[in-house]
């Protein structure tokens, strides 16, 4: 059981890659004109992550949305407070600009996901739905609330372009 708890992480892990590695390669097919290809690798995608939920399931992975948002604030700390900032000066130090831009992008949203799950969980059951969230498609940046007007704090882009959740 030990093990299979192991394997079950392990799985999850390396399907949940795989699902996002083929629709990257999917978007690379349909670029270069192969579109059987492109629906190809969008099917087994979604193979992927059928396995990555039922993994993830079995795991025990999933509770109440109050643990949940526990467990998702713990998960976005984490990757701001341990995993980003050494990875950030490692790629710095290298001199690769694109990964230490990404990895900026990505440490600076993940904060501002950690204090919107935190937010939720202080206010899960006394806020009213309807509540809408606006996604930064450059650094994955969220706005709560009103369409915004002003541009991504993180990264500056336009907020027309965000993405209405
Ligand atoms: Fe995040
Ligand atoms: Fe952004």
């Amino acid at each position: 059981m030990v093990k299979t708890q192991k394997n079950l992480a392990t799985a999850f892990a390396g399907e949940s890659q795989a699902n996002r590695k083929y629709l990257c390669f999917a978007a690379q097919a349909e670029k270069e004109g192969f579109s059987n290809i492109a629906r190809l690798f969008q099917a087994t995608a979604e193979a992927e992550t059928i396995h990555a939920f039922a993994e993830f399931k079995a795991k025990g992975g999933i509770g109440t949305t109050a643990e949940n948002l526990v467990s998702a604030k713990e998960g976005e700390t984490y990757e701001f407070t341990e995993m980003y900032p050494p990875m950030i000066e490692d790629a710095k130090a290298e001199g690769n600009k694109e990964a230490a831009r990404i990895f900026h992008y990505a440490n600076e949203a993940e904060k501002v996901h950690a204090r919107l799950y935190d937010e939720a969980l202080s206010n899960l059951g006394n806020e009213p739905e309807g509540q809408d969230y606006y996604l930064c498609p450059i650094c994955g940046y969220i706005h709560k609330g009103k369409e915004s007007t002003s541009p991504c704090p993180i990264c500056g882009a336009k907020p027309s372009i965000f993405k209405k959740f």
